[in-house]
């Protein structure tokens, strides 16, 4: 039912934790399964992302996607990361059963509400 790297995410996940005086804070909650995520970026001077954690209360669909998303967006730009989609969390994983894609929902999302939060504090 799930892809091998589905697995590999939910069993090992990366980065999992807090950061202390993140540059970005994002929570976003499944209202279908009342699953929350959050998620914590570092962001230097230059925009780019240096470092992501997350904490998810969730299933394995969700830890997995959390766990993805992070990779992806370490070294990336602020303005790259925004244009990551749930579905490309999704296809990084090789796909997750269609029951599960509401799942996959968080985790862009906790992304994209802990980048705005930097802009916002940015801006202040
Ligand atoms: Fe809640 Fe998957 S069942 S996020």
């Amino acid at each position: 039912m799930y892809t091998e790297k589905v697995i590999d995410h939910f069993s090992n996940p990366r980065n999992v934790g807090e950061i202390e005086e993140a540059s970005g804070v994002g929570e976003v909650g499944n209202v279908k399964c009342g699953d929350i995520m959050r998620v914590y970026l570092k962001i230097d001077e230059n925009d780019v992302i240096t470092d992501a954690k997350f904490k998810t209360f969730g299933c394995g669909a969700a830890i997995a996607t959390s766990s993805m998303v992070t990779e992806l967006v370490i070294g990336k730009t602020v303005e790259e990361a925004f244009k990551i989609t749930n579905k490309a969390v999704a296809e990084a994983l090789d796909g997750l059963p269609p029951l599960k894609m509401h799942c996959s929902n968080l985790a862009a999302d906790a992304m994209h509400e802990a980048l705005k939060d930097y802009m916002s504090k940015k801006g202040s």
